[in-house]
């Protein structure tokens, strides 16, 4: 049976180049996974006093919803060289109540995707340093910067460049065996 990943997209923008980067690494991936997106966007900021017995809907509906993934696959746009604010803020709700983080022991995958040529590299460690911390293990190679994002997808949101096609290739079939692993 094909292992469940939950794709979270860090941008929230109509848009996005980077959904269209993550719905082409979909495309991309080994049959051993299966995908599904999972919205950041309706996520009341974390505070911990609404962490009580009802806390928002928002909240409660996301941690459902990822606690049923297998794995994560993250594909973010830089902001100020970190992570997009509602990522962080997803990171932060599926972290509580203490003791029930919905990351803990999920593998985790990260592709940064960016107009500039430093392609997010702030952002992929900002967002590694937290998820190793949430013992939600990301993949250690190939690690996946994409950059020149606004010229790499054709009229369809197929990916041009048959180079960057091969290599994401190569990214997701190195996130399926490492899903595979620590499983
Ligand atoms: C950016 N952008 C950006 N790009 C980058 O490479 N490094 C950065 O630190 C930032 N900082 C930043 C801050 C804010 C608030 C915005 C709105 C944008 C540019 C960003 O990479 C670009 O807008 C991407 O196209 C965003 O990805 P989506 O929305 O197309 O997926």
């Amino acid at each position: 049976m094909s292992k469940n990943v939950a794709v979270i997209v860090g941008s929230l923008r109509a848009d996005s180049d980077n959904r269209k980067l993550a719905k082409a690494l979909v495309g991309l991936a080994p049959d051993s996974l299966g995908f599904c997106f999972v919205g950041t966007g309706d996520l009341p900021l974390y505070n911990p006093d609404l962490d009580t017995d009802t806390p928002p809907e928002a909240w409660t509906a996301f941690r459902k919803h990822m606690s049923r993934a297998d794995a994560v696959l993250f594909v973010t746009p830089e902001y100020n060289r970190s992570v997009p604010a509602n990522l962080k803020n997803a990171l932060d709700v599926g972290s509580r109540p203490y003791g029930s983080s919905i990351w803990n022991g999920k593998p985790t995958g990260i592709v940064t995707g960016s107009p500039g040529g430093i392609a997010g590299f702030g952002a992929n460690h900002h967002l590694r340093q937290s998820l190793v911390f949430l013992n939600a293990p990301p993949m250690h190679q190939p690690e996946a910067y994409v950059g020149g994002l606004a010229t790499l997808f054709d009229e369809d949101g197929a990916i041009k460049d048959e180079g960057t096609r091969t290599f994401l290739t190569g990214v997701m079939k190195g996130f399926a065996d490492w899903v595979e692993k620590l499983s």
